[in-house]
């Protein structure tokens, strides 16, 4: 298959990653299904795309009217109804093997012979998950960063048995996307970003759980000191505190005790209203 020939698009995830990701390869003129478990998540994850588009529209960000992009977008919650068409399927299920695995078993069942089967993991192993298909020369990692819209890097994975076609292909749609892709060859826990990124966020994570700093301490010092865009923690709120912990979980890390309060607590981040931070109206990080 060849650039040219991918139509449609299927997203198999409506959270912050999966609708951001519908978001832009619909903005590049594509016709995406974005699809989630729920009614609810999956409405919720159109309205967020709808919400980011006027913004984008206001500021002079996009020069395309916020209705016609959405016009590309279907929803769905049956899977196979989303992938009995699509050419390009970019899993973007919750970070963990099991269910990365079912829903690529169920892919291989559902999606067309001829389907590119990409998975957003974060730092799982793209030669496992593909191990769960009789196709895994057609499997291959997309990984985006948050906020999709926002953020310009894709990295192109390589699992052992991802075809050169396959790579090319994924590598050719994230420039047809407008993003710039970078191939990662060797299938390593975590890839290039989040293998630089993880001991970032684990160093702070453990000397706030040690006591050696604060929260604000450590995210003020990145930010004003070394000139970062967010600090750790504010960083951790935006990606989903749940995210960094399955990480770790799957990489049989230790997880710093502060990480651990917040998952049990359920406050997730952004997404929850409160992480480190409380999200309320008018809050947001308070260490500027
Ligand atoms: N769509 C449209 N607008 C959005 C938006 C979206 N999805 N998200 C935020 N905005 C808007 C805000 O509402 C705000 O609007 P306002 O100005 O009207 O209040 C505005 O964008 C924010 O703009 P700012 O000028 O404050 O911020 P910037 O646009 O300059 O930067 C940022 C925002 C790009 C998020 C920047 O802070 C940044 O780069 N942060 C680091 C992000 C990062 O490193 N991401 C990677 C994380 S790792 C990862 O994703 C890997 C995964 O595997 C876990």
């Amino acid at each position: 298959m060849e650039l040219g020939d991918v139509q449609r698009v299927a997203v198999l995830g409506a959270g912050n990653m999966g609708h951001g990701i519908a978001e832009v390869v619909a903005l590049a003129g594509y016709d995406v299904r974005m699809r989630d478990i729920e009614e609810d998540i999956v409405r919720k994850g159109y309205e967020e795309i709808a919400w980011s588009l006027e913004k984008l529209a206001e500021k002079g960000l996009i020069d395309q009217d916020p209705e016609e992009v959405l016009s590309r977008i279907d929803t769905a919650v049956d899977l196979g109804e989303t992938v009995s068409d699509a050419d390009l399927v970019i899993e973007v299920a919750p970070e963990r093997m099991d269910l990365k695995r079912e829903v690529f078993a169920e892919l291989d069942d559902l999606a067309p012979e001829h389907a590119v089967l990409a998975s957003n993991t974060s730092s799982l192993s793209i030669t496992e998950i593909a191990g769960a298909t009789d196709r895994p020369e057609q499997v291959v990692g997309m990984h985006f960063f948050n906020p999709p819209v926002k953020m310009d890097l894709v990295e192109v994975i390589y699992g052992d048995e991802t075809a050169d076609e396959t790579a090319e292909l994924a590598y050719a749609f994230v420039e047809a996307i407008d993003k710039t892709p970078i191939y990662v060859r060797k299938d390593v826990n975590g890839f290039v970003v989040n293998s630089v990124l993880g001991p970032f966020g684990d160093e702070a994570a453990w000397m706030v759980s040690e006591g050696e700093a604060t929260i604000e301490e450590a995210d003020a010092a990145m930010v004003h000191r070394k000139g970062y865009p967010m600090g750790p923690f504010e960083l951790s709120d935006l990606t989903g505190i749940d995210i960094g912990y399955h990480v770790r979980k799957e990489a049989g890390k230790p997880i710093p005790p502060v990480v651990q309060e917040k998952v049990d607590a359920g406050d997730l981040g952004r997404k929850t209203g409160r992480g480190y931070y409380d999200y309320g109206e008018g809050d947001g990080p308070t260490y500027e």
